[in-house]
């Protein structure tokens, strides 16, 4: 069928699906170099807080080029240790954008302190950083930028204006792993980087994070943090140690640790981040050229400063052009059996966010942004009838309800 000469019927008004398979927005891709990786940890002598903590840090650092790296047990821990690091506390703001997932903004609630919303630049979908200008109050602490879809925040424009301020850069990069700003690993400029290693991201560990900083005042705060607050180095110490067993509590800190078993999986599937990366972006460049040709459809700006391995592909509906909504296009998809997603909608619609008293309005452009997007398959281990089936489904949806 030549989807260009005719109107094809979606299969939501009784048309044939594209495809008779559900295909997903995200999945992991584990090989058997990843399945030995872990099965080698559980014959070992350690489970948790083993050799393999320090060895997934140091590969870390090379990866990113982060001088340290402090392996947690998730990406939401990482942004708790990492606003704990920066002093966040009661009576702070914390800036973030409303497009991420909620872990953002709670990360300052954590700790006592009131997110602040940003909005986004209308074409890249990241924070603004003249939005952020505007957000700065006397009570700012720290700036939470995240790397939307992997495409790197305007890293330059947002230290800066931290420097001026003096606030601290925390960089959400659950998204961001493989991504280069300017040539340099995103991981290694922010004052701290965040990752996650659930499994729809582009590295998994089934869980886990860690923070990435150039600063060992950070590192030796994040190292406490992650274990209770608890050293065993006598230079920390208030007492002197009384034996080989002593160590002291001298913060408050969490059990956010590592499991070995996570750090090997991890470090097996770093190994696979050239390649990962490399699929990815051939995805992304397959669908760009194909949804840019329509005009009911927008596609993502990218700025040129990014070298962007994508870990979401958002779909921009152009309502003026379409005479459904994006429910509706969303629903077509599905009966495609293109199974999507959405993301994100604006944390602070959440009812929890709406009884601290966060009201609709606050960011129109996010608000416009989560009224139009949707997030399309996007994952290593899709074939290349995959990616095609995709682009199908979305045109035929497109130009049946094109107006
Ligand atoms: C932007 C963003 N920040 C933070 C997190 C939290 O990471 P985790 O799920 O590893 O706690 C996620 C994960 O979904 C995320 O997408």
């Amino acid at each position: 069928m030549d989807i260009h000469k005719e109107k094809a019927i979606p299969a939501a008004c009784g048309g044939t699906p594209v495809r008779d398979k559900k295909i997903y927005y995200g999945h992991q891709y584990i090989d058997e170099a990843d399945i030995q990786a872990v099965a080698d940890v559980m014959r070992s002598d350690y489970l948790t807080c083993g050799p393999k903590i320090g060895e997934l840090e140091r590969k870390l650092c090379q990866v990113t080029g982060a001088k340290y790296a402090v392996v947690c047990s998730n990406g939401t821990a990482a942004l708790h240790m990492a606003c704990m690091a920066a002093g966040v506390g009661p009576g702070d703001e914390v800036i973030t954008t409303p497009i991420t997932f909620a872990a953002s903004a709670n990360c300052a609630l954590y700790c006592g302190a009131r997110p602040v919303f940003a909005d986004i630049r209308e074409d890249t979908y990241n924070i603004d950083p003249a939005s952020v200008a505007e957000k700065v109050s006397g009570k700012t602490k720290a700036v939470v930028a995240v790397d939307f879809t992997g495409q790197s925040v305007e890293l330059d424009e947002l230290t800066a204006l931290c420097r001026k301020n003096n606030l601290v850069l925390i960089e959400d990069g659950a998204h961001v792993i493989g991504t280069k700003y300017k040539g340099k690993n995103n991981g290694s400029i922010s004052d701290m980087t965040t990752l996650s290693f659930h499994p729809v991201k582009t590295v998994t560990g089934g869980e886990g994070g860690a923070v990435l900083t150039n600063s060992e005042e950070y590192y030796k705060k994040l190292l406490l943090y992650r274990a209770h607050g608890i050293t065993r180095d006598p230079e920390m110490m208030e007492g002197e140690p009384e034996g080989d067993w002593y160590y002291e509590q001298i913060a408050l800190g969490y059990n956010y640790r590592m499991t070995d078993m996570q750090a090997a999986l991890i470090m097996s599937q770093l190994d696979k981040l050239p390649m990962f990366s490399k699929r990815r972006k051939e995805i992304v460049a397959r669908y760009n050229e194909a949804f840019s040709r329509l005009p009911q459809l927008r596609v993502q700006k990218e700025i040129p400063e990014s070298d962007t391995t994508r870990h979401l592909y958002i779909l921009r509906l152009v309502p003026e052009r379409l005479s459904i909504g994006r429910k509706e296009f969303f629903d077509a998809l599905a009966a495609e059996n293109v199974c999507c997603n959405v993301h994100y909608i604006p944390t602070y619609y959440f009812p929890y966010y709406r009884k601290l008293g966060y009201e609709k309005g606050i960011c129109p452009k996010a608000e416009k942004l989560y009224e139009e997007i949707i997030s399309l398959p996007l994952y290593y281990a899709m074939t290349g009838r995959d990616v095609e089936d995709v682009i199908e489904a979305v045109i035929k949806i497109a130009e049946y309800y094109s107006k």
